[in-house]
């Protein structure tokens, strides 16, 4: 047998690579951690080393590779650089969401924003009206939009819309697109609403509902980088709502995401974040109409 030559100077330990299956090297999380910053914003600190470990685990097993090093190895290839950050995405986003989120916002877009939308175009005869989901992650917040405002233009003549709901991740627009969801995710939404706009399904065992299909064909979705808009993009928007999106990317990619939404926005057009993205400190030609209700000043 061949002998240990750190043997009897050291305890036996495991031969292991660093960055195997025990963790990610420094290095390679440092390697890691700023591609994600640079593709997609998304700010993961040394404190969430062990977060990024448990969600590329999965995708370890899935390609069949035995360490972190070798994941490593393999994205950052030519092959890997190519087919791997779709896959990737999909396992470094937080998905959270419901219906009816931070419920004041809808409050506050059906009692004020959209009567004064409404109001200031009151000479064209009525209005089209464009609202973005930035970030809609598997739908809830785009159906909600949607029933908010459908709701509006049956009380409103002269009043249409139009919503673009959008998502980094190809897994959740395909769950977004389909709009199916379990029974208890729908209990934030108003029994009226749901009588209206929520079809249960036949199997009652399944405990699931669909999304009406008039209502689904209200929202465009489509597969967007917040960090890379395309020209494409159909602005100008009345509203923009964007929440809960901000809070995982770092302060200059957090400004430079809202000066591309001030582009994007009709002149006096309304911002829409989540409760702990306030711009309170920082300086945007936004006005502060309720919390976390911005208006463009110009
Ligand atoms: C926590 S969810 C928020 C969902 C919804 N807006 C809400 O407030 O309930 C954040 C979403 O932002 C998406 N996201 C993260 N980085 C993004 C980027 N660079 N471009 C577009 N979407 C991104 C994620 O995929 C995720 O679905």
């Amino acid at each position: 047998l061949p002998t240990d030559p750190e043997y009897p100077l050291s305890p036996r330990r495991p031969r292991e690579e660093p960055g195997s299956e025990s963790g990610i090297s420094p290095s390679d999380f440092q390697r890691l951690s700023q591609f994600i910053s640079d593709h997609w914003g998304i700010n993961l600190p040394p404190t969430k080393k062990a977060l990024l470990e448990g969600r590329i685990r999965k995708r370890l097993k899935a390609l069949g590779l035995d360490s972190f090093k070798k994941y490593c190895d393999y994205l950052f290839s030519p092959e890997g650089l190519e087919a791997e950050p779709m896959e990737m995405v999909d396992l470094i986003t937080t998905n959270k969401t419901d219906f009816f989120r931070e419920p004041d916002h809808f409050e506050s877009l059906t009692h004020r924003l959209l009567p004064l939308i409404f109001r200031e175009h009151a000479h064209l005869n009525g209005i089209s009206l464009k609202l973005w989901s930035a970030g809609c992650s598997t739908g809830e917040e785009p159906y909600t939009l949607a029933m908010v405002l459908q709701e509006f233009a049956e009380q409103t003549p002269g009043f249409q819309f139009s919503l673009l709901a959008s998502d980094i991740s190809r897994r959740v627009l395909e769950i977004a697109r389909l709009g199916v969801y379990a029974e208890e995710k729908i209990a934030p939404v108003p029994l009226a609403m749901r009588k209206k706009y929520l079809w249960r399904s036949k199997d009652p065992e399944k405990r699931q509902v669909r999304i009406d299909a008039d209502l689904r064909k209200k929202i465009c979705w489509t597969r967007l980088n917040l960090l890379d808009l395309p020209a494409s993009l159909p602005k100008p928007f009345h509203v923009i709502f964007c929440r809960n999106v901000l809070i995982y990317f770092d302060r200059p990619t957090q400004e430079r995401i809202i000066s591309s939404f001030l582009d994007c926005l009709t002149p006096k057009g309304f911002l829409i974040l989540g409760h702990s993205e306030n711009l309170a400190q920082k300086n945007f030609p936004l006005a502060t109409l309720a919390p976390t209700i911005y208006r463009k000043t110009f």
